[in-house]
């Protein structure tokens, strides 16, 4: 099969930058509530040359849609396309003057699959953009402004963790985040000398209402925030967590802080695991994890629930969904020589459960945005 390098245009191009997909090893909706995030870049790439070009218009081409799409600085573009003119628009409401450019885009990271594909397509486009014209961007102001792009440019209220991890991780890494202060640690996390692998299964399950569910949650959360009068719900210590329930007269808002508060938690607990370098610790958190998704958060679908229960079944060590949910991806914690048969019970479970068959691929934690040319 060929890589998204190898099906991007000829060009010529003046710069070629690659950006990954994610997968979040745990952490999950905790970016927007200030809290601790701890994703890795898949090997899956989304790549994007470009060409500069006269005036202010940016022609933009995708090996995926077929599609061309030229726009200006005061264009509304919407579709795929909106996530480039976004980044053009948040560079310049940055201050930045960006010269017109012709770009051609080729991904290998699945879309609408949970793994940040949007963010991967932001990052490289910016990679390309600030290379271009010489900005003065520095890879750790990168992840806010992609941010700003799709919040205000897309409107998609997203956190700022797909965006960081595209941009900031390291190959043999996770990027352990803290969504306040942006302080980032790269951590170990070399499962293979410990004879482990994560298998990440894409449940396939159709995303419905995810982006108005997301938002909901989101909501949630800020008014729990305000009610419990706390900055973010980061604030709420999980010694205090119950006294900040007893606070709260909403019972799905409870739930919602409880999945928040025990979720950064358990962040900190799996930086701990594999600082000390054992890897097999995290299982149980990311089975907590995926445990709080479903009946606190309430974000995960029968797919994915299938997914992880057939997993552990088949003795992964732990197993939970990944991204922002209803539907899209689930990564086990498996022995390295135990990946086929987790894989067949899954799909096992899923034939007796009468749905549609999975994709499942093995992962290493991968290089963030870098250039190719
Ligand atoms: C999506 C968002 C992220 C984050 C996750 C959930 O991927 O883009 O900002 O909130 O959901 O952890």
């Amino acid at each position: 099969m060929s890589t998204a390098l190898e099906r991007l245009p000829e060009g010529p191009w003046d710069a070629v930058w690659a950006s990954p997909g994610r997968v979040n090893l745990i952490g999950e909706h905790t970016d927007y509530n200030d809290g601790y995030v701890l994703p890795f870049a898949l090997p899956q790439l989304t790549v994007v040359g470009g060409r500069r070009t006269a005036g202010e218009s940016w022609t933009v081409s995708s090996e995926q849609t077929g599609e061309t799409v030229t726009f200006g600085p005061d264009d509304k573009v919407e579709g795929w396309a909106a996530y480039v003119a976004g980044i053009v628009w948040a560079l310049r409401e940055a201050g930045h003057d960006v010269p017109g450019a012709s770009l051609a885009i080729a991904s290998d990271v699945p879309f609408g699959a949970g793994l940040s594909s949007s963010a991967a397509l932001g990052c490289a486009v910016m990679a390309v953009l600030v290379d271009l014209a010489g900005l003065d961007v520095p890879m750790a102001v990168r992840p806010r402004l992609a941010q700003r792009a799709e919040n205000e440019y897309v409107g998609a209220p997203t956190g700022i963790m797909d965006q960081s991890a595209s941009t900031l991780c390291r190959e043999g890494h996770a990027l352990f985040l803290d969504c306040r202060s942006l302080a980032t640690e790269q951590v170990p996390f070399d499962l293979a000398a410990q004879g482990l692998a994560i298998l990440v299964v894409d449940s396939r399950a159709p995303h419905a209402h995810v982006s108005g569910e997301y938002a909901a949650r989101r909501r949630s959360c800020e008014e729990a925030a305000k009610i419990l009068d706390v900055t973010a719900l980061r604030d709420v210590e999980p010694a205090g967590l119950q006294a900040a329930l007893a606070r709260l007269d909403d019972e799905v808002m409870r739930r919602r802080v409880r999945h928040v508060v025990t979720e950064d938690q358990r962040v900190l607990d799996t930086v701990e695991a594999l600082r000390a370098g054992d890897a097999r610790l995290i299982g149980p958190l990311m089975t907590a994890s995926h445990e709080s998704m479903r009946d606190d958060y309430e974000i995960t679908v029968p797919e994915v629930d299938t997914v992880v229960s057939a997993a552990l079944a088949a003795g992964a060590y732990g197993a939970r969904m990944t991204g922002g949910g209803f539907g899209g991806c689930v990564l086990a914690l498996v022995d390295a020589e135990r990946c086929e048969a987790v894989e067949a019970a899954v799909r096992g479970a899923f034939a007796d459960a009468g749905f549609a068959p999975p994709d499942a691929f093995v992962v290493t934690p991968a290089e963030g945005t870098h250039k190719i040319r």
